[in-house]
């Protein structure tokens, strides 16, 4: 089971690193994001900062109540992190990686939205000068609630 799971990773490394933003076309013609947060959000502005250097035009809505924005939108709890990104179409919850939304965008999967559920040390956005950075992984959930994994960061982002 461990060996499958190593292999899947790797192949799911492979399909990332094979999705160069160009998959899905000129920054003009890259469709813009909505990102809502908190206005005391540090992490979420590092996040628009980090989806900005990749490429993307993002607006934020900041919002004195993100958890009534999750519930509205259809984020699963279990799911949440800080803040909530809707882009054409999807959702994108927390601290996912540009490259990996290139992948959504490219990709289209029937899904609502990719998570990275909580604020991993070292994700984008929460990198921690002298802190290693944290295993974690993208969930892919459905309208119906179901989830699965859209890609795995075994030794954390850039690490
Ligand atoms: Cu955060
Ligand atoms: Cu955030």
């Amino acid at each position: 089971m461990i060996e499958r799971r190593r292999f899947l990773s790797l192949v799911g490394g492979l399909a990332v690193a094979a999705t160069p933003l160009a998959a899905i076309g000129p920054a003009w013609a890259r469709p813009s994001m909505k990102v809502h947060h908190d206005p005391s959000c540090g992490c979420c502005e590092a996040w628009v900062a980090h989806v900005r250097k990749a490429g993307y035009e993002a607006r934020i809505e900041v919002t004195d109540d993100i958890d009534a924005v999750k519930r509205r939108l259809g984020v699963p709890a279990s799911l949440a992190s800080c803040h909530t990104a809707e882009i054409d179409g999807f959702l994108v919850e927390g601290h996912v990686p540009a490259e990996i939304v290139a992948r959504l965008l490219a990709e289209r999967p029937a899904i609502r939205g990719l998570a990275v559920p909580g604020m991993p040390i070292g994700s984008p956005g929460m990198e921690t000068p002298g802190m290693a950075p944290e295993p974690f992984r993208v969930i892919a959930f459905a309208r119906d609630g179901r989830t699965s994994v859209f890609a795995d960061f075994p030794r954390g982002w850039g690490g």
